[in-house]
């Protein structure tokens, strides 16, 4: 007996010797249908949150709207005492009249020159420009002749004492009309008066094309090409696809065209 009741012990896991009687049978357990997809491994499931790129607040909030236009300015009086800065902080403001504005700190040699002609210059550099725009970006007027140090050439405005840039492509003359005390930077909201375009970013049919002038765009602190490719023409997400596809296929006619010629 010693045999079995130690059997029984193991089995039952008490400490009472077990009866003669068979040991009970376990009911057979209900049988489960496996399907396949009980045979995949188990996904986790991906919400619309997991797979937006996740953000990161910075330390400090700064001046991170990009990409800007980087401009120089041209002010004070043609052939007496004009000058030039680079200026980032730059934005169309009004669409009629057409205004901008321009944000000049209050040390600037520039910023007198602005307030006693209450009129500048806004001019659009070529990526032929950039070193120029740079560098009349870092240097003062107070030390230097920009306009000899950098080749530059002051034509006359038609309606503003402020010169034009030769060189570059485009020229916005401004009238100061209203003028905002910032903590750090004077904002001159100006009207633009007169707009002067190289002739051959106009074609034959007298439409301005700047996207050919090779604008300059400004990205915290580096300067970029303004690339020719378009991405999307202003409209074209809400285009019905038939018409979509026309103008899709006249621009290739038109750029096989030109290609022949
Ligand atoms: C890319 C770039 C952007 C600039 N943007 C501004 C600006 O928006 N406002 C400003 O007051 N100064 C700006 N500056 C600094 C002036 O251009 C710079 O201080 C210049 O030397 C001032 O010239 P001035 O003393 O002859 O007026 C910028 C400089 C660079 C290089």
């Amino acid at each position: 007996m010693p045999k079995k009741e130690n059997r029984t012990q193991k089995s039952a896991g008490s400490a009472k010797p077990a009866a003669k009687a068979a040991p009970k049978k376990a009911a057979p357990a209900a049988k489960k249908t496996v399907t396949a997809e009980d045979k995949a491994p188990k996904k986790k499931a991906v919400s619309a949150e997991d797979k937006a790129p996740k953000k990161i607040a910075l330390a400090k909030a700064g001046t991170m709207l990009a990409p800007v236009p980087a401009v120089v300015v041209s002010c004070g009086k043609t052939g007496v005492d004009a000058n030039m800065l680079t200026i980032a902080w730059v934005g169309t403001v009004n669409s009629d009249p057409p205004m901008l504005s321009v944000s000049v700190r209050r040390e600037r040699f520039s910023h007198d020159l602005i307030v006693r002609e209450k009129a500048f210059v806004v001019n659009l550099p070529s990526r032929d420009q950039v070193r120029a725009v740079d560098w009349v970006g870092v240097k003062s007027g107070r030390d230097v002749d920009k306009w000899a140090a950098m080749k530059l050439t002051q034509d006359p405005a038609d309606l503003v004492a402020s010169p034009l840039i030769r060189e570059f492509p485009i020229n916005l003359e401004c009238r100061v009309v209203k003028t905002v005390e910032l903590p750090s930077h004077d904002m001159f909201i100006a009207e633009i008066v007169r707009v002067h375009v190289r002739e051959d970013l106009v074609d034959a049919k007298g439409a301005f094309h700047p996207e050919w002038a090779g604008l300059v765009a400004y990205t915290h602190g580096t300067y970029f090409p303004v690339a020719r490719t378009r991405l999307l023409k202003q409209g074209e997400s809400v285009m019905k696809p038939k018409t979509a596809k026309r103008i899709l296929n006249e621009r290739k006619a038109k750029r096989r065209d030109a290609r022949r010629k």
